[in-house]
């Protein structure tokens, strides 16, 4: 499965911080925001990445991963020239998806919580169309909502309704089959202007194609765009961590018990870092792998 970034926008509701630079570059508590979508993508398996963002911050994006491969990942980059809206990523990143199954996440998403890795790669060993996900929300009006039935099964799907119909909201990360492509390039802007992500979604649901899967109570899901959203999810970030003296979207750590770097590998991202406390953890990490918990378990518990 290949995997997309969604890291452009213009961060209006985040200025001044966004004047300069990139919302998802922005810190969440101890690394940039993204650190935290691209953990998922490598969590569910991915390890073919595209990072969509505007043209002027194609260098930065570059200059923090580079081609990936010391995370062991393959990371490429393409310029959104417009905002043009969320299911615009699928058309910048058609000659990267090339007709495979792919998974869509927002850079400003933030997930943590019980058995979420299983989750993921269980719904996509499972697509036959599209997977989205459902959360539980005290304030549906401000995202995707999903209506279901009794069973489960997916009613309507809609973007920012007034009167939400469930407080179902849709997070910012999909998984499509290789036909995905094809549906965004025949998208028309909605009424905000925009190539909207649940169009996507519900012509999947049209078809009878598309899957909802409920992230539970015992997992977070932080949407990371204003400033109070922003702290709160640096908070929770710092509060997890410091509780149980682990991190949180910790790329190299993630990219090692998934088995696309080795110790050593990890080891020496870790001691670039030195001077960090990030850098340390890293370094531990490393060390401990080899008479530490088994991959399994770690896994389960991220
Ligand atoms: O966070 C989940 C929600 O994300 C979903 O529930 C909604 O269905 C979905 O439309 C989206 O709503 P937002 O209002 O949060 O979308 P926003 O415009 O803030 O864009 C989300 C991220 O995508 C943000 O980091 C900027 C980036 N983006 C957005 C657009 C429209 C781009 O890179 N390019 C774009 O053209």
């Amino acid at each position: 499965m290949k995997g997309v970034i969604l890291a452009g926008g213009n961060g209006t509701r985040l200025q001044p911080l966004t004047f300069v630079g990139s919302k998802q570059l922005v810190p969440v508590y101890d690394k940039p925001m993204i650190y935290y979508p691209l953990s998922v993508l490598m969590l569910a398996g991915v390890d073919e990445i595209l990072i969509v963002c505007r043209p002027s911050e194609l260098s930065l994006f570059r200059e923090l991963f580079g081609d990936g491969k010391k995370l062991g990942l393959r990371i490429d980059y393409a310029a959104q020239q417009e905002p043009r809206g969320i299911a615009d990523a699928l058309n910048v990143g058609a000659d990267h998806i090339r007709g495979e199954e792919c998974a869509l996440i927002l850079g400003d998403n933030l997930f943590h919580g019980a058995n979420l890795p299983s989750t993921l790669r269980r719904s996509a060993r499972k697509l036959r169309g599209c997977v989205l996900f459902g959360h539980q929300v005290a304030d549906p009006e401000h995202f995707g909502v999903a209506e279901v039935d009794k069973r489960g099964g997916l009613v309507s799907i809609e973007e920012k309704p007034r009167h939400p119909r469930s407080n179902l909201a849709i997070p910012g990360l999909y998984f499509f089959d290789g036909g995905v492509a094809d549906i965004a390039k025949e998208l028309r802007p909605s009424a905000r202007g925009e190539l909207e992500i649940t169009d996507v979604l519900r012509a999947y649901l049209e078809e009878d194609r598309a899957d909802l899967v409920w992230l539970g109570r015992g997992v977070t899901w932080l949407d990371t765009g204003t400033h109070e959203t922003l702290l709160d999810a640096g908070r929770f970030v710092r509060d997890v961590q410091h509780r149980q003296g682990t991190r949180l979207g910790c790329v190299e750590e993630i990219a090692m018990y998934m088995g696309f770097i080795g110790t050593d590998d990890c080891y020496a991202l870790g001691a670039e870092m030195g001077n960090s406390p990030y850098g340390h953890y890293v370094m531990e990490r490393a060390r401990s792998f080899d008479v530490g918990m088994p991959p399994t378990d770690f896994l389960e518990s991220m």
